[in-house]
């Protein structure tokens, strides 16, 4: 999740890109540039790591010129470092670039036999040689720019410059978002509003599948294809702050509602469809090493350790290779059993987490193969681990883990295709039916988020409780800690999550009528004993919000509440689960008034032990 900003009119174009893309360095920032045309020559700056290191750049080398495009950087593709950083050029043309290019090697062996060299690992570079090689043979320089982006397949949003021509600067958008703003005959490209709200409040907002050409004061609009279009300006009066959370009024509500967007990036390109297969890029087993596993560790904290949780699950359940989870905190201080034939799996969001990051060296001192699950490419688990599985959640700035995790689970699930289909316990069929069921995530997460007034309705009526339970069974049971870790890191209520079975075990004594309880109830093989769960709570005076399938006449008849979501494949339940249990204490906390972003004695990243 990167950002662009885009500058062509009357004034210096650099320090006004530059200010932009300190609007949109919640968007990541790993590295930095900006490139401007100035009496027909073009100028790039970059530097790897915060703004700050280019803007020092900027102030001892500025950029002259009224056409300008910058980029700050959240690593996808290739390392964080100034040759990775954009804008990229090839010939005459400038690029930058927020999106996941999928079909960007195969275009780029095309364009080396036609005898393109590359200086970057990025999948945006081959855009820019795509669009050279493009200029030998169409028209001009916006036929040029139209005929490439329509050899792409994946997601973009694009401002191009061509040095040969420097009043023209072409905006284009497909899958990323974009917004142009319109100035007294300047106007603006960005990814994100706060970019470019001090500047116009007058915005328009790209659709898939749209370009915009800014020459002579004018801006044209028109599908990449060629046909025009009619573009509406809309007026925004947000503030500042309330645009870098895109009109939301937290971090943690605006990560909540990107979970498809993190989903789709997180498979985007990695889906080998007609093999019922995946595609892990950063993932160098061969077929033989992954085969050779006969035991898998997956060690983690918090939010991620419930996603190991899980992990379990679709790795014994669908590969039948033993695992276990560990608490990372934990497994350095038991003399864990590791050998070459165990497999350690780290799962960290930040990367950083000292713990997480003890066990992965704990864990290679003893022998194992290892990988990581990290959403901050090159953090300091990913450059230790063998193989990374990056999620690409985008940056999450609510300490609250939302997105990291349900891309977490999403990698997971992507690593039992391709553990599955190495160790030959997944067959072609079983993984295309996977991957179909994966596809279909984001669009059922978009439905279960259209749950969010009834959520907020049901925290109202059960926001002063001073302790909740969440029960769940089997692949759900984790999602059930989950819930009681979401709702406790933020609104400060106690909470727990327990097997539905456990119940008996003990904490039944803790039900009556002050203590809700959150039962996940999804049709499947767990669901008749979990019914018998709920309904022991109930015969005891528990007030059950139960969480089930959308049109569960059963469950309806039994619980004071109930919130239904869309399911489809069991294994994906957890995915959808998650998501009112995140809005659930999202709107328990506002209405509490506790700080949803940064709750009290927590960091975003536990960098000490
Ligand atoms: C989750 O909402 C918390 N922020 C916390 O439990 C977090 O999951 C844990 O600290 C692990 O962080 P990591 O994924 O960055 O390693």
């Amino acid at each position: 999740m990167c950002g662009i900003v885009g500058y062509i009119g009357e004034q210096q174009a650099s320090p006004i890109i530059l200010e932009g893309l300190k609007k949109l360095e919640y968007r990541g920032y790993d590295s930095a540039g900006i490139a401007s045309l100035d009496n027909g020559s073009s100028v790039i700056r970059r530097s790897q790591g915060k703004l700050v290191n280019l803007e020092n750049i900027l102030r001892d080398q500025p950029l002259t010129g009224k056409v300008g495009i910058g980029h700050t950087r959240w690593a996808t593709h290739g390392k964080p470092s100034e040759i990775n950083a954009h804008p990229h050029k090839a010939g005459s043309i400038i690029i930058v670039h927020n999106g996941i290019i999928e079909n960007y090697l195969q275009l780029k062996d095309q364009l080396k036999q036609l005898g393109h060299t590359f200086k970057s690992e990025t999948d945006t570079e081959v855009i820019a040689h795509l669009i050279e090689e493009s200029l030998k043979t169409e028209a001009d320089f916006e036929q040029a720019v139209r005929t490439s982006l329509l050899q792409l397949r994946g997601a973009y949003a694009v401002c191009i410059l061509n040095d040969k021509e420097p009043g023209v600067l072409i905006a284009a958008k497909l899958g990323s978002p974009m917004v142009v703003g319109l100035g007294e005959k300047e106007f603006f490209v960005a990814s994100d509003i706060p970019a470019i709200l001090a500047y116009t409040r007058e915005m328009v907002f790209m659709e898939d599948g749209e370009f915009v050409i800014f020459r002579s004061g004018t801006a044209v609009f028109s599908t990449i294809a060629g046909n025009s279009i009619d573009k509406k300006a809309r007026h925004i009066d947000w503030s500042p702050m309330m645009a870098e959370k895109g009109g939301f009024r937290h971090f943690m509500l605006k990560e909540i509602h990107e979970q498809p967007r993190a989903v789709r990036d997180t498979i985007a390109g990695r889906l080998l469809e007609l093999d019922g297969d995946v595609y892990l890029e950063n993932l160098q087993f061969s077929d033989r090493q992954l085969a050779a596993v006969k035991r898998i560790i997956i060690i983690a904290c918090g939010t991620s350790w419930h996603a190991a949780l899980v992990g379990k699950f679709y790795i014994e359940g669908l590969c039948r290779i033993p695992v276990e989870v560990d608490i990372a905190s934990e497994f350095r201080y038991r003399n864990p059993v590791v050998d070459e034939n165990t497999l350690a799996i780290v799962i960290s969001q930040s990367g950083e987490t000292a713990d997480t990051l003890a066990a992965l060296r704990e864990a290679k001192s003893r022998g194992a193969l290892n990988i990581a699950i990290c959403n901050v490419v090159d953090s300091s688990i990913a450059r230790e681990s063998s193989g990374v599985i990056y999620t690409h959640a985008g940056p999450e700035i609510g300490v609250a883990s939302t997105k990291a995790f349900v891309t977490q689970l999403t990698a997971l699930y992507l690593f039992t295709i391709r553990l599955g289909r190495a160790n030959c316990t997944i067959d072609v069929l079983h993984g295309q039916r996977m991957i179909a069921a994966l596809k279909k995530i984001p669009g059922l997460i978009e439905e279960a988020l259209r749950l969010n007034d009834k959520v907020e309705k049901i925290a109202k009526k059960y926001m002063n409780a001073r302790d909740f339970l969440y029960l769940g069974r089997g692949k759900n049971f984790p999602i059930a800690l989950e819930g009681a870790l979401k709702l406790k890191e933020i609104s400060y209520i106690h909470a727990e999550g327990y097997p539905a079975g456990e119940m008996k075990h003990g904490p039944i004594a803790l039900i009556d009528e002050n203590v809700p309880v959150v039962v996940l109830v999804p049709k499947g093989n767990s669901y008749e004993k979990t019914i018998s769960n709920m309904e022991e709570v109930i015969t005891r005076g528990g007030r059950v919000i139960a969480v089930c399938s959308t049109g569960d006449e059963e469950v309806k008849k039994r619980a004071e509440t109930t919130i239904e979501i869309p399911n489809l494949d069991e294994d994906l339940d957890p995915l959808l689960l998650s998501v009112p249990l995140q809005l659930l204490s999202y709107h328990i906390s506002v209405l509490k008034g506790t700080d949803v972003d940064q709750p009290r004695n927590l960091a975003k990243s536990v960098t000490v032990e």
